[in-house]
C-alpha cells in the first residue's frame, strides 16, 4: 500500500499526505451503516439530510432536489460550509477531476470529499474519455465518502472539448455510450451525468436521450444550453422538460436560476425532479432557503445589504489559508466577487472597485461603503456594463 513518493500512501491510485487518516480511503463507513448506499436505480432516494430512502420515483409532491452545481476554483470545502450556514443544498458536487491515462485525482478535491463536514453528501465530477483511465479513477473515488460519480458532458472550454472531452464528446456519441457502460459496470455508488442539450446544435438532443436512458443512471443534470452557447443565451427548458419525460432516471435542471420564484416555474415548467443551482448561488447563498420555504409556502428569507455584508466577511474567513499573501487572498476572494457584484449595484462601481482591490483593507472599506443598510436585496443579476468575453459570461478555460 506505499506510495512511490515520500511521506504518501497510494492506494487505487489516490495519493494522500501521511498525516491524513486512510480509512476514508479503505471504505466508505456512512456506505457501511447503508446511510450513502446504492438504492434501486431510478429510486427516488435523496433527502435533504443525505439519508437514503425509499419512495416512489418522481413522486408528483416530493421537495424537490437541490444540488450545488461544480464550479472549478470555488466549489470546495469552504465554500460549502459558507453555504451550509445559509442553509444549504442537499448534495455538493466537486469541480471536475481531470481523469486520462497518467491521472492521479487532484488533490485539493480529494481534501474537500474526505474533510466533508457539511452533513449534506458529496458527488464527485470526472471528466475525460480514456476508457481505462476512468474506470481506474472511478473505482478508486468510490472508495471515498461520496454518494455518487458524475461524468461531465457539458464543458465548453475549448482546450477540454477539442480534445473530445466534456461537452465535446457530444460529437460523438458512440463514445458516450461506451464510456456509460464501462462506467456503469465499474461503479457502485450512485452513478449520473450532467450535459449539455448539443454541441452546436439541440438536434442530436434526442439521440442524446437514447444513450443515456439505455445505462440505468440514477439522475441526469442538463444545462439547457448547446456548448456552443457558453454561459450567456438563454436557456431551453423546453429541452429539460423534453428529457425529464423521456429518461427513466430523476433529471435536474439547471441554467440561470436566480430567484425562488423562477426556480419553481422552471421546476413546474420541466417536470424535473430537482435543480442545480450555480452562480445564482454564489451570489445569493440564501437561495436554497428560499426556494424550500416558498416551496412549503413559509415565509423566504429577505437578505439586507448587512446580511450581504456579513456573507462576504465569512467568505473572506473561509478562504483564508496559511500560505496566503493578503493580495493573493484578495485574489482568490475575486473569483465569488465577480458573480456577486453582478446583484449588489447596477452602476458597475462596485463590481469595479472589487477587481480593483489589491488589499483587504481597501475591499472591506468598498463592501461597507454599498453594504452596511438594512434594504432588503433580491440578488439577482442587474444589467451591468460587462463585455461578452467578461469573465462574468463564465468563460473560464
Ligand atoms: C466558474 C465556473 C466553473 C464551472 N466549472 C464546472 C465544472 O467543473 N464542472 C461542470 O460540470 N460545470 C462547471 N461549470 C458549469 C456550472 O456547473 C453550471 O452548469 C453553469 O454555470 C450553469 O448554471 P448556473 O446558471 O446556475 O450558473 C462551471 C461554471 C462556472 C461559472
Amino acid at each position: 500500500m506505499s506510495g512511490g513518493v515520500p511521506g504518501t500512501a497510494t492506494l487505487g491510485g489516490l495519493r494522500r499526505g501521511r498525516s491524513e487518516s486512510a480509512t476514508c480511503l479503505l471504505e466508505n463507513p456512512r456506505a457501511r451503516r447503508g446511510k450513502f448506499s446504492a438504492s434501486p436505480v431510478g429510486a427516488d432516494t435523496l433527502r435533504a439530510d443525505g439519508m437514503v430512502t425509499e419512495v416512489q420515483p418522481n413522486a408528483p409532491r416530493a421537495e424537490p432536489w437541490l444540488a450545488l452545481a461544480p464550479m472549478q476554483d470555488i466549489t470546495d470545502l469552504p465554500f460549502w460550509r459558507v453555504l451550509r450556514r445559509y442553509g444549504g443544498p442537499d448534495v455538493y458536487f466537486t469541480e471536475y477531476f481531470r481523469v486520462h491515462a497518467t491521472s492521479t485525482p487532484e488533490r485539493w478535491i480529494l481534501d474537500s470529499i474526505v474533510a466533508n463536514d457539511t452533513g449534506r453528501p458529496v458527488v464527485a465530477q470526472l471528466i475525460g474519455n480514456d476508457i481505462p483511465a476512468l474506470v481506474r479513477t472511478a473505482r478508486a473515488l468510490q472508495r471515498l465518502p461520496v454518494l455518487g460519480l458524475d461524468f461531465n458532458l457539458g464543458c465548453p472550454a475549448p482546450v477540454v472539448y477539442r480534445k473530445c472531452a466534456g461537452g465535446g464528446l457530444l460529437r460523438d456519441l458512440p463514445r458516450v455510450d461506451a464510456i456509460l457502460r464501462a462506467l456503469r459496470e465499474a461503479v457502485t455508488v450512485k452513478l449520473s451525468v450532467k450535459t449539455r442539450v448539443g454541441f452546436d446544435s439541440a438536434e442530436g438532443f434526442d439521440a442524446l436521450l437514447e444513450v443515456l436512458a439505455a445505462h440505468r443512471l440514477d439522475w441526469v443534470t442538463v444545462h439547457g444550453r448547446t456548448v456552443s452557447e457558453m454561459y450567456r443565451s438563454p436557456v431551453r427548458y423546453e429541452l429539460i422538460a423534453r428529457a425529464a419525460a423521456r429518461l427513466p432516471c430523476p433529471v435536474l435542471a439547471n441554467g440561470n436560476l436566480h430567484s425562488a420564484g423562477q426556480a419553481l416555474e422552471v421546476l413546474a415548467q420541466t417536470g424535473a425532479r430537482g435543480l442545480m443551482i450555480g452562480r445564482g448561488a454564489i451570489r445569493n447563498p440564501w437561495l436554497f432557503a428560499q426556494i424550500r420555504a416558498r416551496w412549503r409556502g413559509e415565509p423566504a428569507p429577505r437578505p439586507t445589504g448587512r446580511d450581504v455584508l456579513g456573507y462576504l466577511h465569512a467568505l473572506w474567513d473561509a478562504t483564508a489559508a496559511l500560505d496566503l499573501t493578503e493580495r493573493s487572498h484578495v485574489q482568490r476572494l475575486k473569483k465569488h466577487l465577480n458573480y456577486i457584484a453582478l446583484g449588489v449595484e447596477p452602476s458597475g462601481r462596485f463590481l469595479d472597485g472589487c477587481r480593483r482591490a489589491v488589499s483587504r483593507a481597501e475591499l472591506f472599506a468598498l463592501w461597507t461603503e454599498f453594504l452596511d443598510h438594512n434594504r432588503p436585496l433580491e440578488l439577482a443579476p442587474l444589467a451591468l456594463p460587462v463585455g461578452a468575453r467578461d469573465v462574468l459570461a463564465g468563460v473560464h478555460t
